[in-house]
């Protein structure tokens, strides 16, 4: 590949998709700066990290004062491409998720990225040139049982990244939303499920042999996720999101996997369902032509 080399950076490269796509960058001959908020734990994670060039940063974007730090890596790194993959779900239902298991979820999955991309625009404005991408999930469009508080954040950080591509169109800078489905990775490991409910399996009485309570047997421990489900490879995953920053792209959300694909298309149906259930509605609220107003 000749691409231009390109300085990245990327939260939670330790694990998941965010370790697959710092492989990917730096086999691409890309420079990858990484976040994690346990240095040694990431290296014992990655042995091969380090040396073929990647550099470890013990960051948190959901620390209150994220913005400073980053805005300091932003400048001496002059990065290029910004990736957040850093996240938790919280699994719960409507009813038994608590205010401060609320807060927190948002704190990581929306306050976190937002933080690192105010930081890093004003670097990619000063050179007319930048990527900023998010990975997302088919949770970010679709809202399922139990995924109340996971899917609010995502929708919410898509939604800033669909008003920026806007605002950062003219300046140079590329905005990229990628949605993967089940990808066999350890994000399974960090889902959080009702503290409040936790001796009843993180669920409350009146939902029990509900979907809801299918949604957390599978996130909790109860079930095993079946690994079939499981589809995704991240790695192939990592590749192909490197190589659209590479290569180019011409799309605002990026799928990935069949299971997502599926899901968008009843997601769009029922959208599309929706709209001509209510168009005739929609079309007749205008004022009358010849109301004073
Ligand atoms: C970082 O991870 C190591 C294990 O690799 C652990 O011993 C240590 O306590 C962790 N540090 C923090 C601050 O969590
Ligand atoms: C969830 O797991 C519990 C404990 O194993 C089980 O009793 C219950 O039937 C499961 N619920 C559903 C809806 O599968």
């Amino acid at each position: 590949m000749t691409a231009r080399r390109l300085s990245w950076l990327i939260t939670g490269a330790s694990s998941g998709l965010g370790q697959s796509i710092a492989t990917a960058a730096l086999q691409a001959g890309h420079k990858v700066i990484g976040t994690t908020r346990n240095v040694s734990q990431a290296e014992r994670l990655n042995p091969t990290f380090a040396e073929v060039g990647g550099i470890w940063m013990q960051l948190d974007p959901a620390q209150k004062d994220a913005y400073d730090q980053f805005s300091k890596v932003a400048k001496e790194h002059d990065i290029d491409v910004l990736v957040n993959c850093a996240g938790y779900a919280f699994v719960g239902g409507v009813e038994d998720i608590s205010e401060e298991e609320l807060r927190a979820q948002m704190e990581v999955n929306f306050y976190g990225p937002f933080r690192t991309v105010q930081a890093c625009l004003p670097v990619m404005r000063a050179k007319s040139f930048g990527h900023v991408v998010l990975i997302s999930s088919g949770a970010g469009f679709i809202a399922r049982p139990g995924r109340c508080a996971y899917s609010a954040s995502k929708f919410a950080i898509e939604a800033v990244h669909e008003a920026l591509v806007h605002e950062v169109k003219s300046l140079g800078i590329k905005v990229l939303i990628v949605e993967p489905g089940a990808f066999r990775t350890q994000f399974s490991t960090r889902i959080m499920t009702s503290a409040t409910h936790a001796s009843t399996g993180g669920i409350s009485e009146p939902y029990k042999g509900s979907e809801l309570e299918k949604m957390v047997n599978l996130s909790s421990g109860h079930t095993e996720i079946p690994v079939h489900l499981l589809r995704g490879c991240p790695d192939k995953a990592g590749r192909e999101i490197v190589k659209a920053v590479d290569d180019g792209y011409d799309y605002l959300r990026m799928i990935l996997g069949p299971d997502c694909v599926a899901a968008m298309d009843q997601k769009i149906g029922s959208l599309q369902h929706d709209l001509d259930a209510t168009r005739k509605i929609a079309m007749s609220t205008d004022i009358d032509t010849n109301e004073k107003v």
